[in-house]
């Protein structure tokens, strides 16, 4: 049998370059060599999320972009979260083997606890038991994670380690698969490419908004004028140039060293490199677009397709635990 993959994101909306080059590409290849089932959490949004009116514009063109990059329903498993609603029976139920120990130790909840004073709620510090909800309940064994969620799949496995000592061998304990995440910097010069810090490019930007972000972007600080040496090892435009067209990037260290290729030029080869990689994918979203039925059609054919596993490992579930 093929091994099974989750993952989910949670519906941001119109997602960048730096989650395509991260997660997506990556996803997309892994469809061919598991059987693969992809989330959009909207239920884990809920938890830094108070006004919820963006939500369903968000999870309509995340999922453009998905299918705009090459996640296919024929092959994959696409849905929402809140769809199958078996997996916040098992989030209950996983929540009573839980210790709320565990829990507030948790990195990921240390943050939010510091970026939300003001809305620390309940479903909050249940994060990671919902996260393992979604893993188990699909009987995944293999979730590609970027670093960050590493602290949530090894909670996932203690919670599966603990429901099988407690109740019996029920749930798949998974292992984590390391994204070699590629570190895609901001056009802002400050860190990573996020939507937040404003300095990403959108896979669904014009060809003409993509040039005017990137000419707008910061370079090396310290080449005031076209006559001063560069460094392109801190250079954001040259890191993004060797994701998008590597071959196009070779000598470009040393005319930038010599001065004898200017920014301005450096700018226009990524333009070009970013939207010649883009315009497949930009085709495809604009015709996928034009016809909204159609991807209703993509998400409810998903949620009966979750839903007959979810089902499955729910009736195990309640079996074990004597609920039945
Ligand atoms: N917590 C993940 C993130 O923020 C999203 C997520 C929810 C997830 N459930 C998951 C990822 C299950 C992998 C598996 O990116």
């Amino acid at each position: 049998m093929k091994h099974r993959i989750f993952s989910g994101a949670r519906p941001t909306g119109r997602l960048h370059i730096g989650n395509y080059l991260g997660a997506l590409q990556n996803w997309v290849k892994l469809q061919d060599e598991y059987d693969c089932v992809y989330c959009i959490v909207d239920i884990h949004a809920l938890t830094s999320m108070e006004d919820t009116s963006n939500l369903q514009a968000n999870i309509h063109e995340m999922l453009l972009d998905w299918l705009a990059v090459g996640l296919d329903p024929q092959k994959s498993i696409l849905f929402v979260q809140s769809h199958v609603p078996e997996v916040t029976e098992l989030n209950t139920l996983l929540g009573m083997i839980t210790p709320l120990s565990w829990l507030l130790r948790v990195p990921t909840f240390k943050d939010k606890v510091k970026l939300q004073k003001e809305n620390v709620n309940y479903g909050l510090v249940g994060y990671p038991v919902l996260m393992a909800s979604d893993i188990v309940l699909y009987k995944a064994d293999t979730v590609p994670v970027g670093e960050d969620q590493l602290p949530h799949l090894e909670l996932t496995r203690e919670i599966v380690r603990r429901f099988n000592c407690l109740f019996g061998e029920t749930l798949v304990e998974p292992k984590a698969k390391l994204t070699d995440f590629p570190n895609v910097p901001g056009l802002d010069g400050k860190g990573k490419m996020s939507k937040q810090a404003g300095n990403h490019i959108e896979i669904a930007m014009t060809e003409k908004e993509t040039a005017d972000k990137i000419k707008t972007a910061f370079t090396d600080p310290a080449r005031l004028r076209r006559s001063d040496p560069g460094h392109p090892e801190i250079c954001n435009i040259y890191k993004l140039l060797g994701q998008f067209d590597a071959e196009g990037r070779n000598g470009i260290d040393e005319k930038c060293r010599n001065a004898e290729i200017g920014c301005v030029e450096c700018k226009n080869l990524l333009i070009k490199a970013i939207n010649d990689a883009m315009r497949p994918i930009r085709e495809r979203r604009k015709e996928l677009e034009a016809n909204p039925k159609a991807l209703e059609g993509i998400l409810t054919e998903g949620a009966e397709r979750a839903r007959v596993i979810a089902q499955d490992t729910m009736r195990l579930v309640r079996k074990n635990m004597k609920l039945l």
